[in-house]
């Protein structure tokens, strides 16, 4: 049995549809602060299999344990935290309260409960400004922004503790910008209030929810002077967490780039999506957004190495999913 906490969210929901469809069996451990139960119940109808819901949060130690033993947990995926850099500015202790003290909970109850296998989810945030591109595993490790750095502290905290005891196995996923749906269009990204990040913007106007696009400038080092960023396909993000898992039977702690290794800009995201919808995106330029970088994309080679994994889908299929799962739930979860 999998632990998968913040199974309910965006990414852990792919995930458990790839878990399921490998035949392992899933307790997923969510609070549902930011997300929907009802992506759940998708998810079981999707693989025609159940999977087991637990309200709960992973800083109730003593009740993760609990969770662990009876469901006779084996191995965690951690998705559950906070994840909006905009917000971890403006409140910096819940960041580091969910996702720090969080994490270090829930390692505890693992502890406890003598369960060592370990996937978490960190984020190519943790890099920083870039030094060179791509940006390979062994590039300086520099978070430039509380919710970055509350990721590497985590990653601190799961070096550390494999230190300490080697028989544990963690794998340290650094996602680089997650998009696109499960190609059903039953499950997605259903963000609340406004979207911070790109593709879920960009389909809020494409549906008529916002009027037009921001495009936080266009005067950056890049071909066409908008931002460029490494966008993976949510299903292949999900697919390389079966992949890892497997990974996980021999003691080891790894951290593995989950990118496709190609940048996309601005303008050409939303001539995908265009191209896609069959909609126009109209938007206005405006000032860099604070803290952004001009361009970050990941090597890949070492995920294939590691793990014989690599993304496989386009930006075009990226944004067609995303489309599929927003036009058939304007309003996302309801
Ligand atoms: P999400 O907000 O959709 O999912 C997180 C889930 O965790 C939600 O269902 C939420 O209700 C749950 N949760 C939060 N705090 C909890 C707690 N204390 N106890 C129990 N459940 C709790 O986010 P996502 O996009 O699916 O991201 C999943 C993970 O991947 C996060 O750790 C995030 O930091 C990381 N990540 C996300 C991205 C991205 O762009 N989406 C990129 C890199 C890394
Ligand atoms: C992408 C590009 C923007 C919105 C964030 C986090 C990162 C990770 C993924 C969790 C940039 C531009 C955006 C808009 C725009 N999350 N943009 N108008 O900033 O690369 O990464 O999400 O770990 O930690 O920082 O993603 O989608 O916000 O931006 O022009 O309305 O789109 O300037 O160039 P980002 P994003």
């Amino acid at each position: 049995m999998i632990l998968v906490t913040g199974g309910a969210g965006y990414i852990g929901s792919h995930a458990c549809i790839e878990l399921l469809n490998a035949g392992e069996d899933v307790v997923v451990l969510d609070n549902f602060c930011n997300s929907n139960p009802a992506s759940l119940d998708r998810v079981q109808e999707i693989c025609g299999k159940p999977l087991v819901v637990v309200e709960g949060d992973i800083r109730e130690q003593a009740a993760v344990e609990k969770l662990i033993i009876e469901h006779g947990c084996t191995a965690v995926l951690h998705f559950a935290g906070l994840k909006s850099v905009q917000d971890s500015v403006a409140r910096p202790l819940e960041y580091y309260d969910y996702n720090v003290i969080g994490s270090h909970r829930l390692l505890r109850a693992m502890e406890n409960t003598g369960v060592k296998k370990l996937i978490f989810s960190s984020s190519a945030t943790v890099y920083g400004k870039p030094q060179f591109l791509p940006y390979t595993e062994d590039h300086p490790l520099n978070a430039i922004n509380p919710y970055g750095r509350t990721k590497l502290t985590i990653e601190d905290m799961l070096r550390d503790q494999y230190v300490g005891d080697p028989t544990w196995s963690i794998g340290i996923l650094r996602y680089f910008n997650p998009v696109g749906a499960h190609e059903s269009g039953l499950i997605g990204e259903d963000p609340r209030g406004v979207p911070n990040n790109l593709v879920p913007f960009v389909a809020q106007v494409a549906i008529g929810r916002r009027d037009r696009l921001n495009v936080w400038g266009n005067d950056y080092d890049t071909p066409d002077g908008t931002g460029v960023r490494d966008y993976i396909h949510v299903m292949d993000l999900a697919a390389g967490h079966v992949s890892a898992l497997k990974l996980l039977d021999t003691p080891r702690c790894f951290a593995v780039n989950l990118g496709t290794g190609a940048g996309s800009s601005v303008l050409e995201v939303v001539r995908a999506f265009e191209a896609a919808s069959g909609k126009h995106i109209p938007y206005d330029v405006k000032p860099r957004r604070p803290g952004d970088i001009d361009a970050y994309y990941a090597a890949t080679d070492y995920a294939l190495r590691l793990m014989g994994w690599k993304a496989t889908r386009t930006i075009e299929m990226m944004c067609s999913d995303h489309w599929r799962w927003q036009s058939s739930n304007p309003n996302g979860y309801g």
